[in-house]
């Protein structure tokens, strides 16, 4: 069994994503972690995500990791999921301001698309896989697709709960989020829609497994 859940920047689709996959017993992929791990690997090495100039030696980059034994080793873990490299857990070096600026450029180069997407199609079924494309582009043939959208006031309000910002700003910034990743976030046709903009997190898990079968 595949499950999808796909939503816009910071609509909960991580919290929502690993508490219904516990709830299944399967494991959940992050595949913004994977974007955010290639980003962060282009920032480490100095290239330049801007222009589509950019693709091709981000490309290398990752080959040559690969071939030299140090992959960023994505570990969809039940407690979350991390990214490893060559023996290190660098998943909190992921979610920093200067990879959340730069994750929406390295995200519209096809040629890293296809490189996320090989590493989830690499993994066998069941799992649950989130993000922007996962029902529409990744695995068109999933048994269950959900897309979770809030305004984003509400997105940009939570947000500044975690991590003591302004709203104004924040708002602005997923805003801006929002726009770069139109393109890969449009939901699949037959996805169910949740809107996320009220009720509590195990009240929107509870509405996503009232849609699926229950667990073996
Ligand atoms: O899910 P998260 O916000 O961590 O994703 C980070 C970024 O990765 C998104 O803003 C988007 O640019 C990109 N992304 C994507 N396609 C996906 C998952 C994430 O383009 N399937």
């Amino acid at each position: 069994m595949i499950v999808t859940i796909d939503g816009v920047a910071a609509s909960g689709k991580s919290s929502v994503a690993s508490g219904v996959a516990r709830a299944l017993h399967v494991p959940y992929l992050s595949s913004g972690l994977l974007y955010r791990a290639a980003t962060w690997a282009a920032l480490q090495h100095g290239l330049p995500l801007d222009t589509p100039e950019a693709e091709g030696p981000l490309l290398d980059l990752l080959h040559a990791q690969t071939q030299a034994g140090t992959p960023l080793d994505l570990r969809p873990l039940p407690e979350g999921n991390q990214v490893w490299q060559a023996g290190r857990d660098i998943s909190e070096a992921l979610h920093t301001a200067e990879v959340d600026a730069h994750v929406s450029a390295a995200a519209v180069l096809p040629g890293l698309r296809e490189w996320v997407n090989a590493q989830l199609r690499a993994l066998t079924p069941p799992f649950l896989a989130e993000g922007r494309d996962m029902g529409s582009t990744v695995f068109p043939h999933a048994d269950h697709k959900f897309y979770l959208h809030a305004s984003a006031r509400v997105r940009a309000e939570r947000r500044v709960k975690e991590r003591a910002q302004d709203v104004d700003s924040v708002e602005a910034a997923l805003k801006l989020r929002d726009e770069r990743d139109v393109r890969q976030s449009a939901p699949a046709p037959d996805a169910i829609h949740i809107d996320t903009g009220s009720g509590t997190l195990p009240e929107i898990i509870a509405q996503v497994l009232a849609h699926l079968p229950a667990p073996s």
